[in-house]
């Protein structure tokens, strides 16, 4: 059977790209912010997951305005990666695994839970970056990878509830795939940030710390804000944090605690890892 390891909650700045390819992570801007990845890193490495389902926003690379699904499944057997604007120099293409995609469709559709299903998808910084700084950019990816895009860029958008839902659908989706797979789910995007208009460079700390606490231990209490109000607290793009909760929901109530790190500012954001291990 396949098992859900744990989730990674990470930001997907488009500029660590930049900070990874351009060899500065040590430098005394981005070293704290990475130094916060160790120990995510160093779990994966002891739990070795074969793949790694990444609910990720699309940012107008594969979707744009004009046609934009709420929740979007690939169900590819690769994902090639390109910018949508960012200058980032494109990394070698992700294998996924169609086969558990159509799997996880069609028990997501049955638990009347409606996706988009994505036989061709481009992938973008969302995506890309947190893999990057959780297992290091390489030719070979060490992992297989299964988009899983929420909108969180055209209104409306889905509730905190809603994204709680999908994971704890998607848990029981993977949970009901005969092969045995180690999987792991990455949640990206937020924390608070806004990129645009007069509240630009808006960051909101202690309610992102409030936001990791209560994600870990209590993701309900995240389900009393509607978007609005997330967006007034964490900013306009600060709305990404929803991500998180699909991650959550996709994990056990008791799931463990691993890792806990938080710096801001880094590029426009407030920018959070999480570690949640599922006890067995
Ligand atoms: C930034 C963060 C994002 O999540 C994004 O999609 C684009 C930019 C930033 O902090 O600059
Ligand atoms: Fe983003």
């Amino acid at each position: 059977m396949a098992r859900i390891l744990g989730g990674v909650t990470s930001s997907h700045i488009p500029a660590v790209g930049n900070a990874i390819a351009n060899g500065l992570t040590q430098e005394p801007y981005w070293k704290r912010f990475f130094d916060g990845y160790g120990p995510a890193q160093k779990w994966l490495d002891e739990v070795k997951p074969d793949l790694a389902i990444v609910v990720y926003n699309d940012h107008g690379l594969n979707f744009f305005l004009d046609k934009v699904p709420t929740f979007a499944l690939g169900c590819a057997d690769v994902y090639p990666n390109e910018d949508e604007g960012w200058g980032l120099k494109p990394v070698a293409p992700f294998k996924g695994d169609a086969e558990l995609s159509w799997h996880i469709a069609e028990s997501l559709v049955e638990q009347e839970i409606d996706i988009c299903m994505c036989q061709e998808m481009l992938v973008d910084h969302g995506f890309v970056n947190p893999i990057r700084a959780l297992w290091g950019t390489h030719e070979n990816w060490p992992i297989k990878a299964i988009p899983l895009a929420v909108n969180t860029v055209q209104h409306p958008v889905p509730t905190a509830a809603r994204c709680l839902k999908l994971g704890r659908a998607l848990r029981k989706a993977v949970e009901s795939y005969p092969e045995d797979m180690k999987i792991v789910i990455l949640g990206t995007g937020g924390l608070s940030h806004q990129l645009q208009g007069e509240r630009a460079g808006l960051i909101n700390v202690e309610f992102d710390l409030e936001c990791m606490e209560k994600i870990a231990t209590d993701p309900e209490w995240m389900t009393q804000f509607s978007n609005a109000e997330i967006m007034e607290k964490a900013g306009t793009e600060g709305i990404e944090s929803i991500m998180w909760l699909v991650m959550r929901g996709a994990l056990q109530d008791d799931a463990k605690i691993i890792h806990k790190h938080y710096h801001a500012p880094i590029s426009n954001t407030g920018a959070g890892v999480l570690v949640l291990e599922n006890q067995y």
